[in-house]
């Protein structure tokens, strides 16, 4: 028998209501933030949310603020009735799925920007993305007032500019960062993957292989300007173009790994358009 689709709300009071009673009740809560198009990746941080937190919150807004005018958002694909149906397969206890007007009421002029973390990678690429992306999220956050918020690694400088924005805003919130969630052949899941063609699809796990072979070499001790160079030829020879950038960079600050850089966890992060979509993908060096 299919379960019940979880209850949905579109406001934000009507969200702080049922979180306050799950409060009085003495009961914690757990926050996923997601744009919809849900997948397996997705259903994996309700659970993870579940687990620690008791009850789950998904949010389902496609944010116009941290698409690009020449980006997807028109696009994007959207479909709540089987979001909330995958939701309830995994038990989550309630859907908040405001409009564009709940969450930027007419005259909002309020932006929050995450220095230094937002600005390589993904944030030269997409300028204004990572403002769109804190702002939204720092709203999610203050609206449902969530114990725990559960954000997928795939997304790694979003986790990051997440984390850091958090520390200086003094949210009350645990983050939790959660293991990219991959398909056999180890593409990362993303909504994004569903405009591959089915013979990018099967070029698309090359990214994937690409960064395992880069972190091999890393250990081996190559030279991280010939291991990110090899990647992006062979990202290139696979069909990828442009590559935005494979990087070896800081865990933390995803700052550049430079020859008298004080030592400690790296990570290596890429991003390449494959036909339509734009893929993204990392791992721990
Ligand atoms: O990762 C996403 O889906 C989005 O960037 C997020 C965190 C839901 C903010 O809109």
């Amino acid at each position: 028998m299919a379960e019940m689709s979880p209850p949905i709300v579109r406001t934000a009071a009507e969200l702080r209501a049922r979180v306050a009673g799950w409060r009085a009740a003495g009961e914690r809560v757990g926050l996923v933030p997601t744009m919809g198009a849900l997948h397996a990746g997705h259903l994996s941080l309700i659970r993870l949310a579940k687990a620690h937190a008791g009850r789950a919150v998904a949010s389902l807004f496609v944010n116009p603020t941290q698409f690009g005018p020449n980006e997807d958002f028109a696009a994007y694909p959207r479909d709540e009735a089987r979001d909330a149906e995958l939701l309830a397969s995994v038990g989550c206890d309630l859907l908040y799925a405001p409009g564009v007007a709940e969450m930027y009421p007419e005259g909002a002029s309020t932006t929050v920007t995450v220095v230094g973390v937002s600005e390589p990678l993904d944030g030269a690429a997409r300028p204004g993305h990572f403002a769109g992306v804190a702002t939204v999220v720092a709203k999610l956050l203050l609206q449902c007032g969530p114990d725990i918020a559960v954000f997928g690694e795939k997304d790694y400088q979003q986790l990051q500019v997440i984390r850091r924005m958090v520390r200086d805003l003094d949210i009350p919130v645990e983050i939790l960062g959660a293991p990219t969630a991959r398909a056999d052949d180890g593409l990362a899941l993303s909504s994004r993957n569903a405009y591959l063609t089915p013979a990018e699809r099967l070029a698309a796990p090359e990214l994937h292989r690409a960064l395992a072979a880069a972190v091999e070499q890393l250990h081996a001790g190559r030279p991280v300007a010939e291991v990110e160079a090899e990647a992006i030829a062979r990202l290139v020879a696979a069909g990828f173009g442009p590559v935005d950038y494979v990087e070896v960079r800081g865990a933390l600050d995803l700052a550049r790994l430079g020859p008298g850089a004080a030592r400690g966890p790296a990570r290596i992060l890429a991003a390449a358009k494959l036909g339509r979509a734009r893929l993204i993908d990392n791992l721990a060096v």
